[in-house]
């Protein structure tokens, strides 16, 4: 298979975006302290941007979870590969996301992270594609609803290459 990538979101228009989510956040959780939690590896270019414009003060946190293999479409079973390092018991979570689709990756985590009680959780998310849910997952910070096409760069991959891309494309496989 032949691979092409085309540009969907360029690297102009997500800094811009990031920094409008960074300025919301940063109103939102006035006189707190956020603890945000990537979820690796996807969100590692979007939580550090995002972090860097928020003005508030920040704590860090990862969790490795996944639920794709090779393919392209979620299995729809999450594998914890990496808990958190700290307890969140009594923080303002917000978890930190590259992209929406099924829903599975993010219901598990959710539901996983709720029962180390927090103060509270919220989720943010790069990109959103609302088409492909399975399961209802409530967005607090969206980045932009993309249609559903498979995605790369920023941190998504296509059989773990292509995140270091700086923009967001579109992966196209022809035949040779
Ligand atoms: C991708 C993406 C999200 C999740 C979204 O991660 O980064 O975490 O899938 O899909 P879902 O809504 O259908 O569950 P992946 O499992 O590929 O691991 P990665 O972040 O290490 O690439
Ligand atoms: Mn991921
Ligand atoms: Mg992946």
């Amino acid at each position: 298979m032949k691979e092409n990538v085309s540009v969907l979101i360029p690297e102009d228009k997500v800094a811009e975006r990031i920094s409008q989510l960074a300025e919301e956040i940063s109103r939102d959780y006035a006189g707190k302290t956020v603890h945000l939690i990537g979820i690796l590896k996807g969100s590692v270019f979007f939580v550090c941007e995002l972090a860097k414009r928020l003005t508030i003060p920040v704590t860090m946190d990862f969790m490795s979870v996944s639920s794709y293999g090779s393919g392209t479409r979620s299995t729809g079973v999450v594998k914890l590969i990496k808990d958190l390092d700290d307890s969140i018991m009594d923080k303002d979570v917000l978890v930190v996301e590259d992209i929406i689709d099924s829903g599975h990756t993010l219901s598990y985590l959710l539901k996983n992270l709720q029962s180390r009680k927090p103060a509270s959780i919220k989720l943010c998310t790069l990109l959103d594609k609302p088409d492909r849910r399975e399961c209802e997952v409530y967005v607090d910070y969206q980045g932009f609803q993309i249609p559903d096409e498979f995605v790369i760069g920023y941190g998504l991959d296509y059989d773990q290459r292509y995140r270091n891309l700086p923009y967001i494309g579109v992966m196209h496989l022809e035949e040779e």
